[in-house]
């Protein structure tokens, strides 16, 4: 056998590519049916092996480190000792010596079986041929992907990836150093990095993120999408992702993005994390575009509240997908005590912990206020509105004057937001006002998003928005913008 063959360092990873057989090896009858049999390898159309019996070019059906079948135009004279030869890519072979030792037709082809009859193959010789041709392919698929990526996006995303890895490398180096010093030394760094890193390690990212999402959101194709998306998460998912916001998103504990403790994130905007990067890159995520527009409509939502209510004596308030319903607390903390009496509030939410989570922030101001209002904590999910259980009707009866959902139609399609509608619309009372949230196409967040933690809205434009109401059916309907102009809010006046 030719000694230039090194079959050694194997990924061990790697799920081989041969269809192993399990059947009877040589010709050796089995005394038990449990007998050890050795294993037969097909091997992938992918791999270049040329196979020579003396010199005849042959096409392998399946080998095993004693024997293989192999099909050929060729006849072979059974039991004549023979050479066989594999030819791997550049100019390595081994050399091996045989006989035929059967041949059949099978299928209109002529099979043969050949036995090697001086030696085995090398011990684990064909697993390391199987792995090493698999690993192979993959970076040869690897690199045809990498050169068909848009090139904008490959220079953005090493960008990206070198000022994130000297940032964080040279953080995790202070915070090594520091780790000695007193507890108060550490702190007052802490406050430095906040005061004097935040706003332009923020800025960057946000920057970066805007001009991923120019050339990202161009793309249509979802198998380009992909492969920019695996591309970009190879590079700096692991720098993105560390952090308990966009960690969050990407693990998504409560099955989806965007629940009630990410909410809740957003309204600390606190510097959370184990490590001074991962608080920056929290930090980062909760003051993203879209994270800015969660805080601007919890504002958005108390001015309304109290506007529309001024004229009545008795205000029913309805927030559907209510999450941690910070708003509602807002409101609480500056309504006056004998005008709290006139609200009765109906929070509704799929998720239980959300509302508990409501419920806790909103006793809180309540007792600690001695406030009279009512508040409801309803498990009501959209399918539940849309199936009309009895519990549903009693509250499409209550008459509300005031209804708003903001985070849920970006999560639904169109027929269901509209139908949606319509239901909700039939719960308010005449004069009153439903106002539906949703994130416009303009939403620079939506690419990193998408990139770093598969978290995918539905966006919506003006045109959309409108659709989703029949205007014949209601007196007036407006959008509205937020102050970034990427939320867009219909309010709808019955
Ligand atoms: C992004 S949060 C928005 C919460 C709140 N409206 C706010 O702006 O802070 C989305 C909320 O919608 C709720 N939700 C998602 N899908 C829902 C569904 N199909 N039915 C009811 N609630 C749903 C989630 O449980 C979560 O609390």
């Amino acid at each position: 056998m030719s000694k230039n063959l090194n079959p050694n360092g194997i990924a061990q990873s790697v799920t081989p590519i041969f269809i192993v057989e399990q059947k009877t090896g040589t010709n050796i009858i089995p005394i038990f049916d449990s007998s050890i049999r050795e294993k037969r390898i097909q091997p992938h159309k992918s791999i270049l092996l040329k196979v020579f019996v003396n010199d005849i070019p042959v096409e392998i059906e399946n080998i095993s480190d004693s024997g293989m079948a192999f099909a050929s135009e060729s006849t072979f004279i059974q039991n004549e000792h023979s050479e066989l030869r594999i030819e791997f890519s550049g100019d390595q072979h081994l050399l091996l010596k045989g006989k035929v030792v059967w041949t059949r037709q099978i299928n209109g082809r002529s099979l043969n079986g050949f036995q090697f009859s001086q030696e085995y193959l090398p011990e684990g010789f064909l697993e390391a041929l199987d792995r090493t041709q698999l690993i192979k392919i993959n970076i040869q698929d690897n690199l045809k992907i990498f050169t068909s990526l848009d090139n904008d996006f490959k220079n953005l995303t090493f960008e990206i990836k070198n000022y994130l890895e000297i940032t964080k490398d040279s953080l995790d180096r202070l915070e090594e150093e520091i780790l000695v010093y007193s507890e108060n030394v550490r702190n007052s760094y802490r406050e430095v990095i906040k005061s004097n890193f935040e706003s332009d390690f923020v800025g960057m990212l946000k920057d970066y993120s805007k001009k991923l999402d120019a050339i990202f959101s161009k793309m249509e194709n979802s198998e380009i999408r992909k492969y920019h998306t695996d591309f970009f998460r190879s590079q700096v998912g692991k720098y993105y992702t560390n952090n308990p916001f966009i960690g969050r998103a990407l693990r998504k504990p409560r099955g989806y993005s965007g629940d009630f403790e990410m909410m809740n994130q957003i309204y600390r905007d606190n510097f959370e994390g184990r490590t001074f990067f991962e608080m920056l890159m929290h930090k980062y995520g909760i003051n993203e575009s879209s994270s800015l527009s969660v805080k601007y409509r919890r504002k958005y939502f108390v001015n309304h509240i109290l506007e529309f209510s001024s004229k009545h004596s008795v205000f029913n308030v309805c927030s559907v997908a209510c999450g941690p319903a910070k708003e509602v607390v807002d409101f609480l903390n500056i309504i006056s005590v004998p005008d709290s009496e006139k609200y009765n509030f109906y929070l509704l939410d799929q998720d239980i912990e959300a509302l508990l989570s409501a419920k806790r922030n909103i006793y809180e101001v309540i007792m600690r206020r001695g406030l009279k209002t009512k508040v409801e904590f309803l498990p009501v999910s959209v399918k539940d509105v849309l199936e009309g259980s009895p519990d549903i009707k009693k509250l499409s009866h209550i008459g509300f004057h005031f209804m708003y959902t903001a985070g849920l139609y970006d999560y639904l399609s169109q027929p269901v937001a509209k139908m949606l509608t319509t239901n909700l619309l039939s719960w308010l009372t005449p004069e009153s006002m439903m106002i539906i949230g949703n994130f416009h196409p303009s939403n620079p967040t939506k690419t990193i998003s998408e990139l770093v933690a598969d978290w995918k809205l539905i966006h919506r434009n003006d045109e959309e928005m409108l659709d989703l109401v029949q205007k014949d059916k209601v007196k007036n309907v407006r959008l509205h913008k937020d102050d970034q102009n990427i939320d867009i809010f219909l309010e709808i006046v019955v």
